[in-house]
């Protein structure tokens, strides 16, 4: 949605990946201090997002009551201290009666949950979507329950970005760009690559790997579920891959690269998951990455495409195994190119420049084709954000904040 906000993919970190429940004013203060000291905030992670569970029910004025045991302060003194540090700050509520973890939703409350949202300096809410109330099923009904919070927020003048977690339910990906600046395209991910679950929330009854609504949906699930409907992410609005796993525990190095590099050139919101307090120098060097970074936030806003799908390749014990080829481009006219081996096997992956620029249409690939073209791997030699900004063509300006590689200490009391 055209609101100024979202130009580019948001970041920052939400706390429901590991923590869920389990919320406080101190983890919120303590998570705030590290994105800083960590270099973080500087490469763009910017938004800290409280998730579900913090009020304690709705009071006789219908206004909602925050948990006092777990922010002592209220909500108006964590904003006011995060804003203090120049970052931002992100709740959440539910477009349901009750929110996923059955605390009150805001159904009906619209206009005094933006209210009590903007008086304590909230600029990013998490809209999501349980217990509706039967108030779902089809497209306008859907829109309907998402789009009086996007009036109720837009009443209250405060600028506040609006990321729906909509499941991918009722073609939403057709109206959440009119009315939110994301919008959640699958079920819950969860911390694993490629092992199918029933409960994967991709709602399309012909894709063998996932069926109804629910949680759990691995990496490659939700890569295969956004893949035809990639071109809906422009700037402004994204298709929301959902929370990062990176530096949970569940995958290798290898697949949280790939995990975030797939979410960075798919133009996903870059919400890190893991507990900044717990955190390894592996999994700082993989979220810090600056070319990635910069691809996720390259102004031009455009998602990589699939150009090819090899499925004749080792499987694993899920009877999983594929082998994809992304390629899109860049504002300065670079091509970002993504080999990417789910195969249960190590494969030499080739791809033609024809098929690199198949998605510039009839006609569009031939003078591309002719070029010379130089070809770096952001990963194989990680590079500091001045060479990164120099190959891709970008100005530090297109990166949020003035981070240096080279001045971070970013295995500072991490274990190597
Ligand atoms: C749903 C959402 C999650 C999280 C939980 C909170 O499952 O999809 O991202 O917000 O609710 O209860």
């Amino acid at each position: 949605v055209n609101n100024g906000l979202a130009r580019t993919p948001q970041m920052g970190w939400n706390n429901w990946n590991t923590f869920a429940c389990d919320v406080s004013e101190d983890l919120l203060l303590e998570t705030s201090q590290l994105l800083i000291d960590y270099g973080l905030r500087d490469l763009g992670y910017n938004y800290v997002v409280l998730d579900d569970c913090w009020s304690r029910g709705r009071g006789k004025d219908d206004y909602l009551i925050v948990d006092e045991a777990k922010f002592p302060n209220g909500m108006k003194a964590v904003s006011d201290r995060l804003h203090d540090k120049d970052l931002l700050f992100g709740m959440y509520s539910s477009a349901g009666e009750m929110t996923c973890a059955r605390y009150a939703g805001s159904l009906d409350y619209e206009k005094q949950d933006a209210e009590s949202f903007a008086s304590w300096g909230v600029d990013y809410l998490k809209y999501d979507n349980c217990y509706h109330m039967g108030r779902f099923g089809t497209p306008i009904v859907s829109f309907n329950r998402f789009n009086e919070m996007a009036e109720a927020l837009k009443a209250t003048g405060r600028s506040i970005l609006y990321s729906l977690c909509s499941w991918g339910e009722d073609y939403v990906h057709t109206w959440g760009p009119s009315i939110a600046n994301s919008w959640r395209i699958s079920g819950d991910i969860y911390d694993s690559f490629s092992r199918p679950d029933d409960l994967c929330g991709c709602g399309d009854p012909t894709d063998p790997h996932c069926v109804a609504p629910g949680t759990h949906c691995s990496v490659l699930n939700i890569i295969n579920k956004v893949a035809p409907y990639i071109d809906r992410g422009l700037p402004g609005g994204w298709n929301d891959l959902d929370m990062l796993e990176v530096g949970l525990g569940g995958m290798t190095d290898e697949e949280y690269k790939a995990h975030f590099s797939m979410w960075a050139a798919l133009k996903s919101p870059l919400l890190l998951g893991n507990d900044l307090r717990a955190m390894d120098a592996k999994t700082l060097s993989i979220i810090n990455n600056p070319a990635i970074i910069a691809i996720s936030q390259d102004p031009r806003g455009k998602a990589v495409q699939r150009v090819s799908t090899n499925t004749s390749v080792a499987k694993d014990e899920y009877g999983i195994g594929e082998v994809h080829v992304w390629s899109g481009p860049l504002a300065n006219g670079d091509q970002v190119v993504i080999l990417l081996n789910a195969a249960n096997e190590d494969l030499h992956i080739s791809a033609s420049l024809a098929e690199i620029f198949v998605m510039d249409g009839p006609g569009g690939s031939a003078p591309q084709v002719q070029q010379t073209w130089a070809v770096h791997d952001l990963w194989e030699s990680r590079m500091t954000e001045t060479d990164a900004a120099a190959v891709l063509g970008q100005d530090k300006g297109a990166l949020k904040g003035s981070y240096n590689a080279t001045e971070i200490p970013y295995a500072k009391g991490l274990a190597e």
